[in-house]
């Protein structure tokens, strides 16, 4: 199976009571981590890029190398659904370039704007998108913390209001929904308990039943990492995300796609960090990039099975 659209991916994860992981691709040894982790356990997969990735990487190189994993697939006989986002598309051009490129799913952030002009924005989107088979997810309220260049400070983040939701996605016709609960993008989500708004959730999906809503911001921080990092050499004190329990419930309730960034940066960083401490001589970046690629392969897995709920779902 090569590339694929979200629509039988999230009805099914909706009925099962499971969720989706959308994993943040920026370069080869993090799509390669992923790929060897959702093979193993046959998940499905959303590999998502955002603007940032295609600049880092060139949005070329990304597209091939994704498609050089379904290459690699077809040639195993694996037979994984995979879904190509584009994650936060800013703007109408973006997501038309990679709708054009091929992608399979684009998100237009319209979360900025107002509520009109968001609407606006995102049916202009998604009536480009499905002339050409392509799914879309939206945004509706706004997450604390930082996406590309856009930071959002913690009194700015609003909820996500349910009437508001209904009315946005009747209006423009998307096929998911990114809300605001309380978690936000990057390591420091929390200063004191964690607490997700899942009275928002549900009421959410009481208005919008069978409809697929997306949680960003879903990095669980894994507190292995941090102290890893901490001591070989990093400074990232008191980062902390989003508890596993409570993602598991997000994923029983109406969420069907769980997206991770910060962990994979986490997972990669701290073993780079130990493998220069503890091995001062290495200097062939296959070495330490290895490493970091057991690394993301390993958290991926973990995610699959003990919270989102996907394995064996291909
Ligand atoms: O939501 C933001 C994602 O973590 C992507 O981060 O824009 O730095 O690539 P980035
Ligand atoms: P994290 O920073 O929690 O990994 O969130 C990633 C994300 O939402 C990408 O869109
Ligand atoms: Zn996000």
């Amino acid at each position: 199976m090569g590339l694929t659209t979200t629509k039988k991916m999230f009805e099914a994860a909706y009925n099962g009571g499971y969720a989706i992981g959308a994993f943040n691709v920026n370069n080869m040894e993090i799509i390669q981590g992923i790929m060897e982790a959702v093979n193993e356990t046959n998940s499905p997969v959303i590999l998502q890029v955002s603007a940032g990735a295609r600049k880092y990487a060139n949005p070329i190189y990304l597209k091939k190398l994704v498609e050089a994993a379904i290459e690699c697939n077809e040639k195993s006989g694996k037979d994984i659904p995979v879904v190509l986002h584009l994650d936060h598309g800013p703007d109408f051009e973006t997501c038309k370039d990679c709708i054009d490129g091929g992608f399979t799913s684009v998100m237009i952030d319209g979360s900025k704007y107002g509520f009109e002009e968001n609407v606006e924005l995102t049916k202009k989107v998604v009536e480009y998108a499905h002339q050409r088979g392509v799914v879309v997810e939206a945004e509706l309220g706004k997450l604390a913390g930082v996406e590309d260049d856009v930071k959002v400070s913690e009194s700015d983040a609003m909820y996500t209001n349910p009437d508001e939701a209904a009315e946005f996605v009747k209006r423009t016709g998307c096929d998911s929904l990114a809300i605001a609960i309380g978690t936000s993008h990057g390591a420091y989500k929390f200063k004191g308990e964690a607490k997700l708004r899942f009275d928002i959730l549900q009421e959410i999906s009481e208005k919008l039943p069978g409809f697929p809503i997306v949680l960003h911001g879903a990095s669980s921080v894994p507190q292995e990492f941090v102290q890893m990092c901490n001591e070989y050499g990093g400074d990232i004190p008191g980062a902390k995300g989003v508890p596993e329990e409570m993602l598991r419930k997000a994923a029983t309730m109406a969420v069907c796609k769980i997206n991770i960034d910060s962990d994979i940066r986490l997972a990669m960083t701290a073993n780079i960090r130990e493998c220069f401490v503890q091995e001062p001589g290495v200097f062939d970046p296959r070495t330490y990039l290895g490493k970091a690629r057991t690394a993301v392969k390993d958290m991926v897995k973990h995610k699959i099975v003990d919270v989102l709920g996907c394995a064996g779902k291909a």
